[in-house]
Order: C-alpha cells, then sequence, then structure tokens
C-alpha cells in the first residue's frame, strides 16, 4: 500500500491505490488505453498469478503495445504474462473481445502518451463508446476508473461527456465518485464507477 503522502499526490496513484482494494489475484482486468504500460504492470501484478486470472490490454498504437510487452515480460514470469492479451483496436469494441459480466476492473487514462505523437489522443466519441462497453463487461462490485485531463482542448469535450455520462448513471444500479486536485494546473481528474448491482 502507498504511504498517505503518495497516496493522492496525483489521480494515477490514486488509482493505483482503489485498485489494490479491488483486485485479487485471479480477477479479469482489462487496460483500456496500455500506453507505457506502467498501469498495465500494476494490474497485472495484482490480477495475475502463473495459472489464474487474466488481463486484458487495448491500444490503437502499435508501438504502445509493443512498449507494453516488453514491460511485462521484464517484470513478470513467462506463466504470468501469459495471462495477458494485448488487442491493437480501440477500447470502443472491447465487447467484441471480452465476455460480458465477468470483468472485476476496468482501467481508462485518458489523452496521449507522453514523449510521444501527442496528436493521437483518446477523444469524447470512443471514449464515451469504449465506456457504454465497459459497463456491459462489469461483473458485480465492478470497477471502472478513469483518469482524465481536462487541462487540454479534447480533454476540455471528454471531461463534459464524461460528467454527463457519469450523471445520467443510475443511482440504484451504479455508485459514482470523482476527486479533483484543484490546485493543479490542468486540474487531472479521477472518476470511480461501480457497479452496485447485477
Ligand atoms: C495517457 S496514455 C496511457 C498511459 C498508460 N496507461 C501508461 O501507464 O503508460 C493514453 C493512451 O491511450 C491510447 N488511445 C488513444 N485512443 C484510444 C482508443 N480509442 N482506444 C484505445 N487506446 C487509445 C493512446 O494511444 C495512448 O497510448
Amino acid at each position: 500500500m502507498p504511504q498517505p503522502d503518495t497516496m493522492f499526490s496525483s489521480p494515477v496513484s490514486l488509482a493505483h491505490f482503489y485498485w489494490r482494494h479491488h483486485v485479487r489475484p485471479g480477477d479479469r482486468v482489462v487496460d483500456a488505453t496500455c500506453g507505457n504500460g506502467h498501469d498495465t504492470l500494476v494490474l497485472a501484478q495484482l490480477a495475475l498469478t502463473p495459472s489464474e486470472g487474466h488481463l486484458f490490454g487495448f491500444d490503437v498504437q502499435k508501438m504502445a503495445l509493443a512498449r507494453t510487452h516488453e514491460r511485462l515480460a521484464a517484470a513478470l514470469d513467462a506463466p504470468t504474462c501469459a495471462r495477458v492479451e494485448l488487442h491493437a483496436r480501440c477500447h470502443a469494441e472491447m465487447d467484441q473481445v471480452i465476455e460480458r459480466t465477468s470483468v472485476h476492473l476496468i482501467a481508462f487514462n485518458l489523452g496521449y502518451l507522453p514523449n510521444s505523437d501527442k496528436t493521437i489522443k483518446t477523444a469524447a466519441t470512443t471514449t464515451l463508446s469504449g465506456l457504454q462497453a465497459a459497463l456491459t463487461l462489469l461483473q458485480q462490485d465492478g470497477l471502472i476508473s478513469i483518469v482524465s485531463y481536462p487541462g487540454h482542448e479534447e480533454g476540455k469535450i471528454e471531461e463534459a461527456v464524461l460528467c454527463d455520462f457519469c450523471a445520467r448513471l443510475d443511482q440504484g444500479l451504479w455508485c459514482v465518485c470523482h476527486h479533483e486536485w484543484p490546485n493543479r494546473k490542468a486540474g487531472p481528474r479521477l472518476w470511480l464507477i461501480r457497479k452496485i448491482t447485477q
């Protein structure tokens, strides 16, 4: 568990804190935006063993998936690494690959890949479709975590869509929570959506 001073130093570290509480070895988890694979590795270390668990990873950039694979292969043993499925496709299509109501956690880390082509970034329409698909994949008590960056133009649009999407979720079925870092430039956010009932 992270130290209290680092626990909410960023939306990503707070997301990891929630994941640690939520994911158990043997769980099925999804990284909807693999990027450099930092989040994927945290998820893999929480959910996978050499004989149990499954991790699905998505990114539209093959280069991102190559970096993710390299990071996982360096840190995990071969049987554990074999429990990871990386898909070079949009996360809006995750429901074409993953069985409904079978997943414990789905993580989105929106925006663009640091130190890479900033024109390739998540977009409001596909993020919305990805979230709609993600809802259908969660099992009871499953969690979606979304790190968002409203500091850039597309991020602002995504944030408005995200806000509207979350506000419309039936409170009898979904528990939604929102964290902000109001004194930080670009004010990143963390959103959590938990499925209360099947
Ligand atoms: C902020 S980065 C993710 C960081 C990553 N989780 C990590 O730990 O390094 C966002 C990633 O989303 C990817 N992306 C953009 N649009 C996407 C889409 N529609 N479906 C899946 N991935 C997408 C980008 O290629 C980029 O690698």
